[in-house]
């Protein structure tokens, strides 16, 4: 059996394939999956929830009230699903879940999973290649949602296209893929920051770095792609966050470091990539502070060094990564802050590099290990210099 002790949640939606998901519940079940569905209303008017709980042994998940006033919790349903399949996803669907509504137990619980979504979109073909809908599967699968069809054929209104479920049996091919695929990191947690941290002055000011956060969601992401259940702290950004993320947001230095300290205990690899203030206002006034007509002297007091404290507190199975971003000395300033923070690595980037640093969606890194050894990378995408970086930590786990 394939997916013998794996949990599968079962999302149903409005579709005349819904039929079909009689076969893909029986599928999962056969092969050793724990299966409990969610149907939308819609879906009940295709197939009856009766067929699908006799199936799978579990209530099948319909209201997020019942009828006897019982609640169905869908947080406890998205924490105990490995995988969310939604199949038949109708457009209907497709555009909730693009656009983040919740006005069924189904889309409840989507907002609130941690595990992977896999979509089986069904539609007329007109539906499907509308660009309303094409953008929503483009948004979705950017966001780290695996889409399975649809396929080609004839449809229910009688014209013959691409809109077609995929076929239970391949739709079963593919969560069984998911499931083996190797994942270097799987069950492995992991802390990663991203982003600046924001030390106010007064309610209308604040000191602040030009970090966007990109290479810490790059890094956090590709951590997510190799199995790993990833928690990011992360400061103000502007970027959207790929599902499966456990993301904790924060303002100040102070704040990020009583986040990171919880998920520190627990951690198996820490990566610090946040642009942390190094120094905040002394006294953080109530008030706007008012214009004068002489200079203002800002006194300032250091912020906690996160990094460091992990540093003297690691253990020695955890592997702590910090990063340097650098302007001068480069090589030697990152070597410096290898051994006072007691890291395992340390990724160097410097501002002399064109398309380097703060904001950019490019990266020029070097990786320097304990022994002192320099790796240096050319110029690649975030995504990219993140794969690069959690290769090299994988390299290190297996030491
Ligand atoms: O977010 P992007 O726009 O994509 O830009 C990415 C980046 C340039 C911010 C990133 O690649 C990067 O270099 N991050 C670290 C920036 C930095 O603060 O470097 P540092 O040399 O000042 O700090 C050294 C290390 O100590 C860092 O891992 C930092 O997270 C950590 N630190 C620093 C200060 C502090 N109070 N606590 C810390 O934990």
């Amino acid at each position: 059996m394939r997916l013998s002790g794996k949990q599968i949640l079962l999302g149903v939606t409005g579709s005349i394939s819904a039929y079909k998901s009689a076969e893909i519940c029986r599928l999962l079940t056969k092969e050793g999956a724990s299966v409990r569905v969610i149907m939308t209303s819609s879906a009940t008017e295709f197939i009856s929830p009766l067929t699908l709980s006799t199936l799978s042994k579990y209530p099948v998940g319909l209201h997020m009230v019942n009828q006897d006033q019982t609640w169905n919790n869908h947080v406890e349903l998205g924490l105990w699903g490995q995988l969310f399949l939604i199949a038949p996803a109708s457009a209907n669907t497709i555009a909730k879940m693009s656009g983040g509504e919740c006005d069924n137990l189904l889309m409840a619980t989507y907002l609130s999973a941690r595990c992977p979504v896999m979509i089986a979109p069904a539609m007329d073909h007109d539906m499907y290649t509308h660009p309303a809908t094409q953008h929503n599967l483009d948004l979705l699968k950017q966001r780290g949602n695996m889409i399975v069809g649809p396929a080609f054929g004839e449809l229910a209104s009688g014209l013959t296209g691409q809109g077609r479920l995929e076929e239970p049996e391949l739709i079963l091919k593919e969560v069984v893929r998911f499931f083996n695929s190797a994942k270097a990191l799987s069950g492995k947690k992991v802390l990663v920051t991203a982003g600046p941290t924001r030390e106010a002055i007064d309610p209308v000011r604040f000191i602040s770095n030009h970090s966007s956060g990109k290479m810490g969601v790059a890094i956090a992401k590709e951590f997510a792609d190799q199995g790993a259940l990833v928690t990011l702290v992360a400061g103000p950004i502007q970027i959207e966050i790929p599902q499966g993320i456990t993301h904790i947001p924060v303002e100040s230095a102070t704040e990020m470091k009583d986040a990171c300290m919880s998920a520190f205990k627990d951690a198996d690899i820490i990566v610090m990539s946040a642009a942390v203030a190094d120094y905040s206002p002394k006294v953080v006034s109530d008030q706007k502070v008012k214009k004068k007509d002489d200079a203002w002297n800002l006194e300032m007091t250091k912020t906690p060094d996160i990094l460091s404290e992990m540093g003297s507190m690691k253990k020695k199975n955890q592997i702590l990564v910090g990063f340097a971003l650098e302007t001068e000395n480069e090589i030697e300033n990152a070597k410096s802050k290898l051994a006072k923070k007691n890291l395992d690595i340390i990724v160097l980037n410097s501002l002399n590099d064109q398309g380097a640093g703060f904001g950019t969606d490019t990266n020029k890194i070097r990786i320097i290990d304990k022994n002192n050894k320099v790796t240096e990378f050319p110029l690649k995408t975030k995504a990219e210099v993140a794969t690069d970086i959690v290769a090299k930590i994988i390299e290190l786990s297996h030491a």
